[in-house]
């Protein structure tokens, strides 16, 4: 009897050891779960939209839902690059039309998960990264500069400000929280790599952070036409105390864009100084549930 418990513990034990050893392998040889999601999530995407601080998402929304946002500045260019509202407004899965939102102010975590419900509902392919785009991934400070909201949440920055009243001050108790931060040029490595080709448009308003972002596309040789068609984009050099490193920056990027010399290997991106600010505290309602 007892030999035959040793025995059985035995090859329990060997048993177990194997699984786990064969878990590891299969875990080892997966690709990792981002990229596998990503291609799969954007395998049918020939028209993306990229929001860079999406704020609660209005821009995303005046893209699929224009006739609610009347008049705001930014629906001319999803026109010109994606087609009239009438074919915006049919399925992802007609148009090819996807948006992918980036913002990583926690205070909008739940009307990203309202919007995804309502517009799954629709067809509408639209996901929110709850991250800060950058130039590594990892963890980043940033600060609330919004005066308990007062602001509609735009200052959330990298930065602590505030520019209310058309006065800069800075904000000495902007309450810091730590968010997670992707490397945006890795992250537009994979998507260009598994994402059917098509029209690109990207929208940039990232309180500052555009610095690192734009320097890191123009080093990868990202900021071109094969890669995305347009870019939109607000600078932010008032937001740094340091002028000095940041002016260099911001003219060093903008006489390489206007010169036509950010992309080496064929035609640069249309990159636009452009900014819609209009509906800034949104209060459309979504599109009712499917019953
Ligand atoms: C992509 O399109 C194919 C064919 O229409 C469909 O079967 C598949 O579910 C779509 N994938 C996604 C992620 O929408
Ligand atoms: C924000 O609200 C808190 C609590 O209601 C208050 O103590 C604080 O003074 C407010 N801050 C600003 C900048 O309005
Ligand atoms: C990100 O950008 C900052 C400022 O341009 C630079 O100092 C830093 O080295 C960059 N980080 C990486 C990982 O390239
Ligand atoms: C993006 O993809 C296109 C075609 O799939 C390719 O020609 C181009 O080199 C890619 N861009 C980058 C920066 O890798």
């Amino acid at each position: 009897m007892a030999g035959t418990n040793v025995v059985l513990t035995a090859g329990t034990m060997v048993v177990t050891v194997l699984i786990c050893f064969l878990k590891v392998q299969l875990w080892r040889t997966q690709p990792s779960h981002k990229e596998d999601t990503l291609e799969r999530e954007f395998r049918n995407c020939t028209k993306i939209f990229l929001d860079l601080g999406a704020n609660r998402g209005t821009h995303i929304r005046k893209l699929f839902e224009p006739e609610k946002y009347p008049d705001a500045k930014y629906l001319q260019i999803f026109d010109r690059l994606f087609g009239p509202p009438t074919f915006r407004q049919q399925p992802s899965k007609v148009t090819g039309l996807c948006a992918i939102g980036f913002e990583a102010n926690p205070r909008w975590r739940d009307t990203f998960s309202s919007i995804e419900r309502a517009y799954r509902d629709k067809g509408w392919h639209v996901i929110f990264y709850r991250v800060a785009v950058s130039n590594r991934t990892g963890k980043a400070v940033f600060y609330k500069n919004d005066f308990n909201g007062s602001n509609s949440g735009w200052g959330f920055s990298r930065h602590k400000h505030n520019r209310e009243r058309g006065r800069q001050h800075w904000m000495q108790g902007a309450p810091p929280v730590l968010v997670p931060i992707r490397d945006f040029g890795v992250f537009l490595q994979q998507l260009n790599a598994t994402a059917p080709s098509g029209t690109r448009l990207m929208k940039m308003d990232i309180e500052g952070s555009e610095y690192d972002v734009m320097l890191e596309l123009l080093e990868n040789g990202q900021l071109c036409k094969h890669t995305l068609d347009m870019i939109t984009i607000e600078w932010h050099p008032w937001l740094f105390r340091d002028r000095r490193e940041v002016l260099a920056q911001d003219s060093f990027l903008r006489r390489t864009i206007q010169e036509s010399r950010a992309c080496a290997s064929g035609p640069q991106a249309d990159i636009w100084d452009f900014d819609d600010e209009s509906y800034l505290g949104d209060g459309q309602p979504l599109p009712r549930p499917r019953l």
